[in-house]
């Protein structure tokens, strides 16, 4: 599925893409399609181009527009200024009016996976754990449902000496969403218990620093 340069070729994967966006590679391939790390309009992008049994899931399971909603809820959390350093910033959805595939192009974070920095550290950056407490901290403040669902899948990046968690994931259907729910609307009042990823990352923050002696 690749041109003649080494780099994916929309065509061969059936997606329909601006002429001036170019595929640099596969970064990898979630739940809902594929994600493309690409050159569009002066910047280095995350492509999410979702799979046709994804967006019809969404839309008949919730009634929404899967690049709609990802951005969406990408968007709300980034009402937060406090959250701004931990969330990649949305860029736009293309292929709402059917010109092209249905993507939702997204900052490109330059990271790795926690397992991946805490294998190459032998244990977890304090700055890591600092920003996870403010994550949680803000979360629960502000009442967002889900936190730890987005919290799931983040990248860790490095940004002047000093390594920061960044969510990429918006996705997820909050669990707390009923049926007749609005379903953008994550950001509540109640304050709600801890998060669990918190307490995992601690978990995990003991156990490296054990290992090491
Ligand atoms: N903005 C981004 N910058 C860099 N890499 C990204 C970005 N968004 C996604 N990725 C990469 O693409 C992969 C797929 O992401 P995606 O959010 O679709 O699914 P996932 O979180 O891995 O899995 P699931 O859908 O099961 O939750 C991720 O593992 C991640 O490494
Ligand atoms: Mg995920």
């Amino acid at each position: 599925m690749q041109n003649g340069n080494g780099k994916p070729n929309p065509q061969k994967l059936g997606l329909k893409l601006p002429p001036d966006l170019e595929l640099e590679s596969l970064i990898g391939t979630g739940s809902c399609g594929p994600v493309y790390k690409v050159h569009f309009q002066g910047e280095t992008l995350a492509l999410k181009a979702y799979t046709q049994q994804a967006i019809q899931r969404y839309e008949k399971k919730h009634g929404a527009n899967l690049a709609i909603f990802e951005m969406s809820q990408n968007r709300s959390l980034r009402k937060l200024p406090q959250l701004l350093p931990f969330t990649a910033k949305p860029n736009r959805v293309l292929g709402q009016d059917g010109k092209f595939s249905l993507c939702f192009l997204q900052e490109f974070v330059d990271g790795v996976s926690i397992d991946a920095l805490a294998e190459r550290l032998g244990r977890l950056p304090q700055s890591l754990l600092e920003a996870g407490e403010v994550i949680d901290q803000v979360s629960r403040t502000a009442g967002i449902k889900g936190m730890d669902q987005f919290m799931r899948d983040i990248l860790v990046r490095e940004r002047h000496g000093v390594w920061q968690p960044v969510m990429f994931d918006f996705k997820h259907v909050p669990r707390e969403h009923g049926g007749s729910k609005p379903l953008f609307g994550i950001l509540g009042r109640k304050h709600k218990a801890g998060s669990a990823f918190l307490r995992q990352w601690r978990e995990l923050a003991a156990r490296l620093e054990k290992a090491s002696g």
